[in-house]
């Protein structure tokens, strides 16, 4: 495969470093939107000094966006875009157009590939945050030839602040999912290796692809076999949805634009609808994707050897 240049938004995320990194580890060359200017795109999170090209934009100011995009003539241009879930929409929803609009007219742009990081259906379903990814999606659609790749959940999740030090802590994997859930947990860098290989895939603009891991996994048997594979006891524990959402709305309330409490709220209904949809919203069979995108994916034992643990 030709090496290809590749814009990425997001990059700093903890999304797109895993892109950025694959991206290199692949042969691309990734170059990294930020606004901040000590971040250097290595890869790494935020901010560090390295060699990695990076260009400013910024979602609030639309020209930033075409002028990044016509500035470092990409092949490729991956999106990923911020919560909505404390954040007001409107914004980013524009800027999704701008990019996707910038991405069409711009020459040697062959490939836009959307990263919804969250499950999106085909319909509105009430929820904030997912009908405005479904928005961003049909804008980006509109605009340009795109693909969107749409993880269900990601096995990342557990390294964050929100689930660690529990993790390290108790021995105890607390998550709002209900015992008998099953999860097609899926790796950062698989996501990262399947937008790598659809951006070579002209022919999918138009498709929305749902990815998750290579098996379902209930919560018991995510933390056996995590905790077998790190050599640790853990046991996993069922949160309420109620109070994982007060937990999460306490914690993002200091950087929110929107009113904590009701945003809370959302978020709980969001999380009753995966714990009890008939539709299994983190259910994915990846063997049709796979068809498509040939990658390899990373169990959770292959996953939790590859991290470093504390
Ligand atoms: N499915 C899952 O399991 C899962 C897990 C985690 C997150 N998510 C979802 O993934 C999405 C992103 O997650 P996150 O918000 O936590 O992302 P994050 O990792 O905190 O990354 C935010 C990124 O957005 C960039 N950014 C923020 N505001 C910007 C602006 N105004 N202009 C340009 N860039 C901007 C930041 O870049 P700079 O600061 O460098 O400019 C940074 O790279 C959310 O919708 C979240 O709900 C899903």
């Amino acid at each position: 495969m030709n090496a290809m240049r590749v814009l990425v938004f997001g990059a700093s995320g903890d999304q797109g470093a895993a892109q950025v990194r694959r991206l290199r580890l692949h042969g691309h060359r990734a170059v990294a939107v930020t606004r901040n200017p000590q971040y250097r795109g290595d890869g790494l999170r935020a901010p560090v000094a390295g060699t990695g090209e990076t260009v400013y934009a910024d979602y609030r100011q639309p020209q930033s966006l075409s002028r990044a995009i016509a500035e470092t003539r990409p092949q490729a241009i991956f999106l990923n875009l911020p919560s909505t879930s404390f954040q007001a929409a409107a914004p980013l929803l524009q800027a999704a157009e701008e990019i996707a609009r910038a991405s069409a007219r711009t020459p040697g742009v062959q490939s836009l590939v959307f990263n919804t990081s969250m499950i999106v259906h085909d319909q509105p379903l009430g929820f904030a945050a997912h009908d405005a990814r479904l928005e961003m999606r049909r804008r980006i659609m509109a605009a340009a030839p795109a693909v969107s790749i749409q993880p269900v959940i990601y096995l990342d999740n557990l390294l964050r602040a929100w689930a660690l030090p529990t993790l390290l802590g108790e021995g105890v994997i607390r998550y709002p999912h209900a015992e008998e859930l099953e999860v097609c947990w899926i790796a950062q860098d698989d996501v990262a290796d399947l937008m790598i290989a659809a951006m070579t895939r002209p022919d999918l603009a138009g498709r929305s692809i749902t990815v998750g891991g290579p098996e379902a996994v209930r919560g018991p048997d995510l933390a056996r076999r995590l905790g077998a594979a790190i050599g640790r006891a853990l046991r996993f524990e069922s949160e309420p949805v109620t109070e994982f959402a007060a937990r999460m709305g306490r914690l993002f309330e200091a950087g929110a634009s929107l009113e904590s409490r009701r945003l809370s709220a959302q978020l709980a209904r969001i999380y009753q609808w995966y714990n009890s949809a008939p539709s299994r919203p983190f259910y994915v069979d990846m063997k049709p994707v796979l068809e498509v995108l040939p990658v390899a994916l990373t169990s959770v034992e292959q996953w939790a050897r590859r991290q470093t643990w504390p």
